[in-house]
């Protein structure tokens, strides 16, 4: 698979990308062995690029996933690492805080990179997005962080994940680098970004969206709410007849959108990572294309 740049001044990314978000739920263990199966399967399926967050894992995602690093350290050189940060949970790993919120300060925003770098046993991290919007953020100050990360050489690329069009406009006039991509939910029954001028911004500036959730977090296999359930038939139906699996048929239902998203899969399964791929090469009717969204939206498109 031909890696492609997110955007003109951004990083060059994999089609599909591995989310490391579920690392420590894997039923099967988290232990080098089993991290290292699923970047083996990434690598061998042409997936080189893995997205972490600071917070994954109850801060500890980036750690496991750098242990496997520093046991095969001939792997950093073919995989490109995406984090994030800016997000504060509740959590024994940080006693010092007391609600979930949101730090933008420059200064968090280079610690928890610097602390990012040690944790995932690298140099440099490709590309650090700030994970989610908030009230306090100031554009300059975050600004200067993040040209401060990049100049140090910390940081390679950045960009943001969960912004409005608003907002990423806002951060992209103080940064000395255009932001290379928003990170954002994309899947049939989170439309909003398609409906709301996000994507229509990003396909006008070539600015390519990283698609988080892209089975809805797995909900579109087991939810049993109407919504899901009719949309769980349509997808079954459209997949006998593409002879696809229901996954296959939603990654190619992302990937028809022209702001040409990279997908970020969650699967912990090493063969759900390899069959992934072939959604690549797949392209749906327009008709079953609108078939999954109305069966999403519970309506005909007007
Ligand atoms: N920027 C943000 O705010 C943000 C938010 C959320 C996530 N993310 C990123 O996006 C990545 C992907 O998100 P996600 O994990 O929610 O992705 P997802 O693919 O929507 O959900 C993954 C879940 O779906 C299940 N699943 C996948 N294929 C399946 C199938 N064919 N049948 C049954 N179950 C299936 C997986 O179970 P199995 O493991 O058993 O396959 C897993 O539990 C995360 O790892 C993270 O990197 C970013």
């Amino acid at each position: 698979m031909k890696k492609k740049a997110l955007s003109k001044d951004g990083p060059k990314v994999s089609p599909f990308i591995y989310g490391c978000w579920r690392l420590l739920d894997d039923p099967e263990g988290s232990d080098i062995k089993r991290v290292r199966e699923k970047i083996d399967a990434c690598l061998e399926s042409g997936i080189t690029t893995f997205d972490h967050a600071d917070i994954y894992g109850g801060y500890g995602c980036e750690e496991v996933f750098g242990n496997a690093l520093k046991d095969s350290p001939n792997l950093r050189d073919k995989m490109e690492i995406v984090t994030k940060c800016g997000i504060m949970l509740v959590d024994p790993a940080r006693p010092d805080n007391r609600i979930k919120h949101y730090n933008h300060s420059g200064n968090h925003v280079i610690k928890s990179a610097e602390r990012s770098l040690k944790n995932l046993n690298v140099d440099t991290i490709d590309l650090l997005l700030i994970h989610r919007p908030g009230p306090l953020m100031d554009p300059e100050e975050l600004g200067a962080a993040l040209d401060h990360l990049r100049k140090a050489g910390k940081i390679k690329y950045y960009g943001v994940s969960n912004f409005t069009t608003s907002q990423f406009k806002m951060l992209n006039a103080c940064t000395n680098k255009k932001l290379a991509t928003n990170q954002i939910e994309m899947n049939p029954v989170h439309q909003d970004p398609f409906l709301d001028g996000t994507l229509d911004y990003m396909v006008q500036k070539q600015i390519r969206p990283m698609a988080w959730s892209p089975t809805a977090g797995g909900a579109i296999f087991n939810d049993s709410s109407p919504q899901f359930v009719r949309l769980r038939e349509t997808l079954q139906e459209i997949a006998g007849r593409y002879g696809m699996e229901m996954d296959q048929v939603l990654y190619s239902w992302l990937l028809m959108h022209p702001s040409q998203p990279a997908v970020v899969l969650g699967t912990n399964r090493p063969e759900r990572i390899k069959k992934s791929i072939e959604a690549r090469s797949r392209q749906l009717e327009y008709q079953d294309w609108y078939a999954i969204w109305s069966a999403a939206s519970g309506e005909e498109v007007p």
